[in-house]
């Protein structure tokens, strides 16, 4: 008796993420070079009577039913090739292979046009949710052949997550689509990360909230519309004590975030497409700032910072739930005008109704305003930017007051606040109908004469300015 699916990487992801195919009713079988790993895998499934795993290669391949169905669950990079390579001389023209990693998407393009020319089907289906996720139901994103599709999807659709019994897993597009929609994902994720720990900082500082109140705080929030699961592990580490016994665990963690790329790519891409990012971007720097913890305090020593005006407890917490409700809303806009500007550009023929909707559960950036943000695409399937969306307007009107405020009080007390300002100067620079770029356009044609056009006629024009 043959086996339904197979996964190649039994780290904990991919243990998770077979053991959540036997729940569902199909057969697995796993594979790993570790025989450790593999007898992990058995004892874990061995109630389950459907999972199998070796360290053979040849034996797990020849164990699977025909067209092969073998995801990939293996560091991005290198291995990604040598997984492959060691997999072709087994299978057989119309097999599938899935990449379930975060690979960086132009790999994923010469991985498919170099399998498709050997018939065999790549896909890049990135799965977002953490170890958690992988067991218990993840969001997936699975980019590739449209009619190779069709033999994952039951079982893809069994294991994700559900959002009102809707699964979180959709056919995206061709080749590295689901890839890049993983990237912008995880983008999207530095930039809420960012603004929650910006807000965190902000009640500390301006509020002098203990992490008792920020505990409660936070788990406020996740009742109303700011309902995330970022939002909900926040609540939940602020109230996590520290095992070595000194206290609450937050303030024991050093201060500097380590970061595998994603973020990195998605504002690199951004700068290609054209498409600002800011909030996304400024997330990305901060982590390259935290790193520099010694720079950072040579650096405090030499500058004074102002001594800070407490705010009203209540007040500052209502201020800022709309201040980091309005962010959200910003970094979602500028992630998905990304996904919608790359999808032009790369033919990828992305729907952003789809994208948010396998948003909604299972991955780390679900949110309940996900339903917003998918009903705004459902009823304008071209809206180019969600502010530009009638359902957003009155959400952005209500919290943007609140975001100057805490923006201004924040700068003038000397406390950071880089992806909250970035949110609010991207807002009012998108919305104002003239920029001052102008000046930069006069100044260019004054010491370049690379010319300018004009408000008032067509044409391309160029001045003597001196
Ligand atoms: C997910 C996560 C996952 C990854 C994080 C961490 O969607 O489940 O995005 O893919 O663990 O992105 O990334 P960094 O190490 O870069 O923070």
């Amino acid at each position: 008796e043959k086996y339904d699916f197979g996964l190649v990487g039994l780290g904990v992801m991919g243990r998770n993420f077979i053991l959540n195919v036997a729940d569902n009713g199909f057969s697995a079988y796993g594979y790993d070079l570790d025989a450790e790993k593999v007898a992990a895998l058995k004892e874990e499934g061995s109630h389950l009577a459907k999972v199998n795993a070796s360290t053979n290669i040849k034996t797990f391949v020849k164990s699977l039913k025909e067209p092969r169905k073998i995801m990939l669950l293996v560091p991005a990079g290198k291995i990604v090739d040598g997984v492959i390579e060691s997999l072709l001389p087994y299978i057989d023209r119309g097999d599938i292979i899935i990449d379930g990693g975060n690979s960086f998407f132009t790999d994923t393009d010469r991985r498919e046009a170099y399998l498709h020319d050997k018939a065999i089907n790549f896909f890049g289906a990135g799965v977002s949710g953490g170890a958690k996720g992988a067991r218990l139901g993840p969001s997936i994103m699975p980019g590739g052949s449209k009619s190779a599709y069709q033999h994952i999807k039951p079982i893809f659709e069994a294991v994700s997550a559900k959002y009102k019994g809707e699964p979180c897993v959709a056919y995206l597009g061709p080749k590295s689509s689901g890839n890049y929609v993983k990237m912008v994902h995880n983008g999207i994720e530095y930039g809420l990360m960012q603004l929650t720990s910006e807000v965190y900082d902000l009640l500390k500082k301006a509020g002098d909230f203990s992490n008792e109140e920020l505990h409660s705080t936070f788990s406020k929030w996740n009742e109303g519309r700011l309902q995330s699961f970022l939002v909900e592990i926040t609540s939940k580490i602020l109230e996590q004590k520290d095992d070595l016994g000194k206290g609450d665990l937050v303030d024991q963690i050093l201060d500097k975030a380590k970061q595998k790329g994603t973020g990195k790519w998605t504002s690199q891409n951004a700068m290609d497409l054209g498409i600002p990012i800011p909030s996304i971007d400024i997330a990305v720097s901060m982590r390259e700032v935290s790193a520099l913890k010694d720079e950072r305090i040579k650096a405090d020593k030499l500058y004074d910072r102002p001594e800070v005006e407490l705010l009203d407890k209540e007040e500052l917490a209502k201020m800022a739930e709309e201040a980091l409700y309005f962010s959200f809303i910003i970094t979602y806009a500028q992630g998905l005008h990304q996904l919608a500007d790359a999808s032009r550009e790369y033919n990828y023929n992305l729907d952003v109704t789809t994208i948010a909707k396998i948003w909604r559960a299972g991955c780390i950036i679900r949110a309940g305003l996900l339903a917003d943000i998918s009903e705004a695409f459902e009823a304008d399937k071209d809206l180019p930017n969600l502010l530009l969306s009638s359902q957003f307007v009155d959400k952005v009107k209500s919290t943007v007051g609140s975001t100057r405020k805490l923006v201004a009080h924040a700068a003038a007390n000397g406390i950071p606040l880089p992806g909250l300002s970035n949110s609010l100067t991207y807002f009012d620079a998108y919305t104002s109908s003239r920029l001052p770029l102008n000046l930069i356009q006069a100044q260019r044609d004054f010491f370049g004469s690379h010319t300018y056009e004009r408000l008032d006629q067509e044409g391309i024009f160029h001045t003597e300015w001196e």
